[in-house]
């Protein structure tokens, strides 16, 4: 039986927290509201409990989770050998959607790390991720709350349709905040590495280390990570089942966005057997009103953080109205232009750039 309880992501009933905790500290899974997405959340040095995970998300062995502390006293409990520049990003970034990746502590199992020696961190700001760590006294480890290769959650009800009946407690606490995974860079390289863009944009980071990071083409969408660098990028992931064509400009200081457009509106009329959704923005829509397709709104392009927060959502949205086919307009990789990017490139089937 799965627990679902709902609470105010501000103040959420202490009762519910400790039970949680209980879970988690009987080693049990607990699916908790973060600033990014939903987390699917367990205790880190419970070996059973951390495999358990991966059977339920039906995740590969061989993708790592992201380990969740509360204070600087547990993260030297899941780390060691801890670089200066690690200090510098958490003093300003944590608690957020920033995780670094560090050497892994003894204490952590490799079950944990998908074998590594490197742990991925971060401190996350939601209060009842907080509050669920203090009350569970231990590192929770926890990747999204969806099943694998699905998009990730940012509601309550998301984590319901994936994981109700396979875990023990959901926490429903609303909308998370960002929508997309927090931003994970390897400062054990030098220059520091992105391995997947997220909710806290590069440029920032880059600013605050006085440094540039260095932008793997995987980290943009474009090729698949190697073993070494970052594991779970290999593998499908975000993607709804309905097959999903994604339209880039190549420059789009350059190149309008009507450009942009007319090239959905071409791509619709090659649909005509099939139900077209069209993932549109406020400043496209009107580009499509007359076409025989459905409107799925993703918010204003003035906002990346407005597309970036609905983005999960919306890709879910695609199964549920029945789409036969789906076509999402590209943006600018600059803030968190570069993140919407990396999920989009991901999450499609077929990518047209024009
Ligand atoms: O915002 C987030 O980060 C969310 C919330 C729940 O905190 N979590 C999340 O976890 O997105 P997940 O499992 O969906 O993504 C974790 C990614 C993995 O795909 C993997 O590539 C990377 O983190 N990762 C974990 N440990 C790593 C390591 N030691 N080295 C390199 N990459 C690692
Ligand atoms: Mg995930």
């Amino acid at each position: 039986m799965t627990i679902i309880a709902r609470v105010d992501p501000f103040r959420p009933d202490e009762e519910v927290v400790r039970k949680a905790a209980e879970i988690i500290k009987r080693g049990g899974l607990v699916a908790f509201p973060t600033e990014t997405v939903y987390g699917l959340g367990a205790d880190v040095f419970n070996r059973r409990a951390v495999l358990r995970v991966f059977e339920v998300k039906g995740r590969p062995p061989d993708n790592p989770l992201i380990i969740h502390v509360n204070s600087l006293e547990m993260l030297d409990e899941v780390a060691s050998s801890i670089p200066e520049v690690a200090y510098k990003l958490i003093s300003k970034f944590w608690p957020g959607p920033l995780t670094l990746i560090l050497p892994k502590s003894e204490k952590v199992p490799y079950e944990a790390t998908g074998g590594l020696d490197t742990v991925a961190v971060r401190m996350p700001a939601h209060p009842v991720a907080l509050k669920l760590i203090g009350e569970s006294q231990t590192p929770i480890a926890a990747p999204s709350a969806n099943i694998s290769g699905y998009p990730s959650p940012t509601k309550g009800e998301h984590v319901i349709r994936d994981l109700y009946s396979k875990i023990d407690m959901i926490i429903d606490a609303g909308d998370t905040l960002y929508g997309v995974e927090s931003t994970i860079i390897n400062i054990l390289t030098d220059p520091p590495t992105l391995l997947r863009p997220g909710a806290y944009p590069v440029e920032e980071i880059e600013k605050a280390i006085g440094k540039n990071i260095v932008i793997p083409e995987f980290a943009r969408g474009l090729k698949e990570a190697g073993q070494a660098l970052a594991p779970g990028m290999r593998y499908r992931h975000y993607s709804p089942a309905t097959p999903l064509v994604l339209i880039e400009l190549s420059d789009y200081s350059r190149q309008s966005l009507s450009e942009l457009a007319w090239n959905v509106i071409r791509l619709v009329d090659q649909y005509k057997d099939r139900k077209v959704c069209i993932l549109a923005t406020e400043e496209t829509k009107e580009y499509y009103t007359g076409l025989n397709a459905v409107i799925v709104p993703l918010g204003s392009r003035k906002s990346f953080y407005e597309i970036a927060h609905n983005l999960f959502d919306a890709l879910r949205k695609l199964d549920q109205l029945g789409c036969g086919i789906a076509i999402a307009e590209g943006f600018e990789e600059r803030g968190l232009g570069l993140t919407i990017m990396n999920r989009l490139r991901k999450a499609c089937s077929r990518r047209i750039v024009i």
